[in-house]
């Protein structure tokens, strides 16, 4: 595969780059996501400053995001709290699908890569953490009265009947957490659940309680029990809530198990009412583009605030594989309003952020590349050239170029036929390799995207795909961000 002639090498590889950047352009184009004016109407936090000259660090929602160990990121139900300049990110382990693993515990600096730590609840032998339990949604907030991490969770036996809200502290961040027990909130059911932290310190329980609606409770001063009802609403779960300008912004889905549905928001001055009519902050029909609300996450920087919307797209049979969608939601003025961004960059200390548009796309097996240890270009209908990479092996990208040095978010298409989750090691110019996980894409002909964050620099990279301890997916492509 490896063409004698450096300087011919160079130009079919840079041709190859270029004709996959255009018709990559002119797909985004042509469904309407990427146009410059519905980016002006999305308003609240979009940036229109130039670009780091640090790399190009991307949020790619739907994409498999993977830990430092090439652990498949297990964001789900997730609540984040910003700490200092850290946010940290507690989500539902879901190694053992439905059942309690534990709590993970990640953290971030650039909420695009997230460093697993100790788990912030782990399995117990017995009660509530116990085996054979549900534990669901944890978020955390901070007490500064009593410098505590406070955390609250849904509760659960598999069949949802126990519907409890459970409650545990910590005065670290990621914990671990001291489990304090669960309980109906002022005797009523709690499923769903959510905590909100007002502007004068209050904390607030945001609770779906079947019998009655969605809940709003007061919660008591060092957060770990619920003292009155503020407001029931309509029964929605998944709640979140935000306050920008003077006024509460409440998100819901409605009740479909893991099944997807228009999620919807309502608007308030005051917590206790009136609330405003529920409606859709995403597409009517796009079941907010297949994802269920898990938390929204305010980055308020100098130039302003973006805020994310962070959502589950469930895989009932393979939970542990579902989805992260995080996107960013135009917040403001009494309307919420959602669009799909296919990959974005996140200006953390500006609050601003950006459609990340100019990539280029390298074909694996094609010009450029080189195959060793096994690996062989195979027939893939599904993928770009009807071909990808198979048996790694070691597949060399000979001349990855960017324009200055830093951090670049890979967009990696591959292919994974079979039920659980495949591997890879990733590694630029001989730097020390990372793992990236592959989860299943249902079968040889059908693409999904991972995506890893390595270290480049100026000019020309090798990029190199190596196999781990188990099989390697087949490799399709390689998108690199280029600035601007
Ligand atoms: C809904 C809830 C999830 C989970 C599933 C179980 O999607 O929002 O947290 O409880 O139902 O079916």
């Amino acid at each position: 595969m490896r063409s004698g002639n450096s300087a011919e090498r160079w130009t079919i590889s840079r041709w190859s780059t270029l004709r996959l950047s255009v018709l990559t352009a002119v797909a985004a184009v042509g469904v309407g996501m990427l146009t410059v004016g519905a980016h002006a109407v999305s308003g609240a936090g979009q940036s229109s400053a130039p670009p780091s000259a640090t790399g190009v660090q991307a949020i790619v929602p739907a994409a498999a995001w993977s830990d430092q160990n090439g652990v498949l990121d297990q964001l789900h139900g997730v609540g984040v709290l910003k700490v200092g300049d850290t946010y940290y990110a507690y989500g539902e382990d879901k190694t053992n699908g439905g059942q309690f693993t534990a709590v993970a515990c990640y953290s971030s600096t650039d909420l695009v890569t997230w460093k697993r730590g100790p788990n912030a609840l782990s399995l117990q032998a017995s009660g509530d953490l116990g085996p054979n339990r549900v534990i669901e949604r944890p978020k955390v907030l901070y007490n500064a009265a009593t410098h505590k991490y406070v955390m609250w969770m849904h509760v659960d036996s598999t069949n949802y009947g126990d519907a409890r809200a459970g409650v545990a502290e910590s005065s670290t961040p990621c914990g671990p957490y001291t489990y304090l027990g669960s309980s109906r909130p002022l005797g009523q059911l709690s499923r769903d659940l959510n905590l909100f932290e007002d502007t004068d310190g209050t904390a607030y329980l945001l609770s779906e309680d079947r019998n009655n609606g969605l809940r709003i409770d007061k919660l008591s001063d060092n957060y770990e029990s619920v003292v009155s009802p503020v407001a029931v609403l309509a029964d929605y779960e998944a709640p979140a809530m935000v306050k920008s300008g003077g006024m509460y912004y409440l998100f819901g889905s409605h009740l479909t198990g893991w099944n997807t549905n228009d999620n919807d928001y309502t608007t308030a001055t005051s917590l206790a009412g009136p609330w405003s009519p529920w409606k859709t902050f995403a597409p009517a029909g796009t079941n907010t583009f297949d994802s269920q609300t898990s938390t929204i996450v305010p980055v308020a920087g100098n130039k302003g605030t973006t805020y994310i919307y962070v959502g589950d797209r469930w895989k009932p049979s393979d939970l542990f594989d579902s989805a992260p969608i995080w996107l960013p939601i135009s917040i403001g003025g009494g309307r919420a309003a959602l669009q799909w961004v296919p990959s974005w960059t996140l200006e953390v200390a500006q609050g601003t952020w950006s459609p990340q548009i100019r990539t280029d796309t390298y074909e694996a097996g094609g010009p450029g590349t080189t195959l060793a240890d096994g690996a062989a270009v195979t027939t893939c209908t599904g993928c770009t050239g009807e071909s990808a990479v198979s048996g790694l092996g070691t597949l060399t990208f000979d001349d990855i170029r960017v324009p200055t040095p830093g951090q670049y978010t890979m967009t990696i298409r591959y292919v994974n036929p079979e039920n659980t989750d495949k591997h890879a090691q990733l590694s630029a110019d001989g730097q020390a390799p990372v793992t990236i996980a592959f989860p299943p894409t249902g079968n040889g002909n059908t693409t999904g995207v991972a995506v890893a964050t390595l270290n480049l620099h100026a000019g020309s990279n090798t990029l190199r795909f190596g196999k781990t301890g188990d099989t390697a997916p087949a490799i399709d492509t390689v998108a690199v961000p280029q600035p601007g």
